[in-house]
Formats: C-alpha cells, sequence, structure tokens
C-alpha cells in the first residue's frame, strides 16, 4: 500500500525518527562522494501553482543523486490551470511517475490528489502545511543540538502553515512549543485542538517575549505567506514587535538556535542582526532540505 507525506500527523513518531537516521546516513555518503542511488531509473513528478527557490532544487538536486529524475511542472503550462481536475491529472500522472511532489494553495487539493494517485503524494507546501520544511527543521535541531527531545521550541509570528506543522510537530515529537502571534493571526484551530486531543504541550501568548523566554530553538516566518501580497500593508502593522531580534533573542536560552525557512525579509519577522548572528542555523537548514527530502522519497519511492 502506498504512503503518502501530506502532514506529519499522518506518521509516528518512530517513522519520522527512522527518515533522520536515513537523511544523517544519506548525508554522510554525499559528502564522502558515495553512490547511493536508491531510486534509480525512477521519476518524480514536481507540480508547483506557487513559486519556489528552496523546494524546486532541493527535490529536483535530490532525484539525481537518488539515481533518478524529476519532471518541474508549472500549473500555468500545464492542463490542470485550464481546468483539468487534480483527480485526472493524478491519475494520468501516477501512470507515468514514481512520485509526485505538490506545492499549491488547498491541503484539500493535496489530499485529493492522493486520493486519486497510485502513485505516493508529496506536501511541497500548502495554505496549511509545509511538512517537508518541519523534517528538515528538526533534522537541523539534532544536528545541532543531538536531539530534540525535552528541547523547548518557541513560534514568533503569523499562525501560517510553518506554525501550523510546529504545532503538528509538537503533537507528533512530543517537545514543547511556545506560541507568539498576534490575536487575530493565531494558527488553525481545527490543528490546534487536534494538538490539544493528542495532550501536546504548547501555550499561546501574544506576547513574543513571554513566548521567546528559554527556549533552545526559536523560529519564524514572513508576515504575509505567498497568496496573500495584498495584505501585506495590513500585516506589517499587525505584526510589528513579532521580531526575532536581539531582545526577543535574548529572552532565549544562551546557546540558543535560531531557525528560519526562508526566504526571508529581514527588518521584519527577523532583523538583519540576528539572521547573520553565530546562533542563526538558517543555511544548514536550507540546505537539510535536500538531505531529508531525500530521505522522504527513498522510504515513500523506495
Ligand atoms: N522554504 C521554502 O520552501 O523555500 P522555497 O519557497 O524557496 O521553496
Ligand atoms: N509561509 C510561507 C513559507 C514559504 C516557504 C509561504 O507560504 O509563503
Amino acid at each position: 500500500m502506498k504512503k503518502d507525506f501530506l502532514a506529519l500527523t499522518d506518521w509516528d513518531k518512530g517513522e519520522l525518527d527512522q527518515m533522520f537516521a536515513l537523511a544523517a546516513d544519506l548525508k554522510a555518503r554525499q559528502k564522502r562522494g558515495e553512490p547511493h542511488r536508491l531510486l534509480e531509473g525512477k521519476t518524480l513528478a514536481m507540480i508547483f501553482e506557487k513559486s519556489s527557490t528552496r523546494t524546486r532544487v532541493s527535490f529536483e538536486v535530490g532525484m539525481v543523486q537518488l539515481g533518478g529524475h524529476a519532471l518541474f511542472l508549472h500549473s500555468g503550462t500545464t492542463q490542470m490551470g485550464r481546468g483539468e481536475p487534480i483527480k485526472d491529472t493524478g491519475r494520468v500522472m501516477a501512470r507515468y511517475c514514481d512520485g509526485i511532489m505538490i506545492r499549491t494553495f488547498s491541503q484539500e487539493a493535496v489530499e485529493e490528489l492522493a486520493r486519486w494517485s497510485d502513485a505516493p503524494i508529496i506536501n511541497g507546501l500548502t495554505d496549511m502545511y509545509h511538512p517537508c520544511q518541519l523534517m528538515a527543521d528538526l533534522f537541523t535541531v539534532i544536528e545541532h543540538k543531538g536531539h530534540y527531545d525535552g528541547l523547548t521550541f518557541a513560534w514568533i509570528g503569523d499562525g501560517n502553515n510553518m506554525a501550523n506543522s510546529w504545532i503538528n510537530a509538537a503533537a507528533v515529537f512530543g517537545f514543547k512549543l511556545q506560541v507568539a502571534t498576534p490575536v487575530d493571526y493565531r494558527p488553525d484551530t481545527t490543528v490546534m485542538q487536534r494538538a490539544a486531543d493528542l495532550g501536546a504541550d504548547i501555550s499561546y501568548t501574544a506576547d513574543p517575549l513571554v513566548a521567546a523566554a528559554g527556549a533552545d530553538v526559536l523560529s519564524t516566518d514572513v508576515w504575509a505567506s505567498m497568496g496573500q501580497e495584498e495584505e501585506a500593508e495590513k500585516r506589517r502593522q499587525a505584526f510589528t514587535g513579532y521580531q526575532l531580534n536581539t531582545e526577543t533573542v535574548g529572552r532565549a536560552k544562551d546557546d540558543a538556535i535560531v531557525l528560519h525557512c526562508l526566504p526571508a525579509h529581514r527588518g521584519e519577522e527577523i532583523s538583519d542582526e540576528v539572521i547573520e548572528s553565530p546562533q542563526s542555523v538558517v543555511f544548514d537548514e536550507a540546505e537539510n532540505r535536500l538531505h531529508i527530502q531525500k530521505a522522504i522519497m527513498a522510504t515513500l519511492m523506495g
């Protein structure tokens, strides 16, 4: 039976821990220049309905390193952009390809694609979740801190797809999460409720300094996500103060690390000083998209 990678909560901790271990192994092999062609001759289709730098490049390079091939498909230049239903696209693509990665707007569209496609589906970001990014983030934490158990994580900023994914991660992995968002921009209520039902240790506040207090890992993201460009000015006002800067980072542990999925808007959600500081591991985090996604693809498509 095929398994999809649509949300972290579809998987259990043990399975995801195995992906971290495989990613570490594949990363070491790649650094040593050893072949690791686990997906020899296989093809990944990559459907994009939004822009991307990291996701597109890391999936494509990852497939090449695994001995396979990746196809870049922008919805605007395929029949999807002219209204072909996703369930037809999914059924057809699954007959050519061994896996499909999709970046789109609604999580429901990705779920529908998964229902109709015989090939595994990987969520490359929706308005609701960005699970591959979360896996890269936690893999980076494991590299820098040795583990994630017992650490305190802080999310400061928008209650967006990244915040929802951190909430899922706290529920699945069992770490402590302190979330600060403006009251009108809290994370998705269904996501918060499910995490609470699963017994997750998550606190919510409107005060960034409260969320940052004692944290081992601080993370943030843009104030206006893709698709929210028209709200950018309104959001700039609503999010003033929701920034990773020397004051917020100063409330965290002395050895705290700073994450950002990128792209970053310096001077908005993160200061230039913090993103360029020794505590920032954002470029390791970006690199780790490659290694963890290779592990995800090998697990799903191998
Ligand atoms: N972090 C991330 O997904 O980056 P891209 O939008 O460049 O893919
Ligand atoms: N929240 C951002 C993440 C980009 C990687 C967005 O959805 O645009």
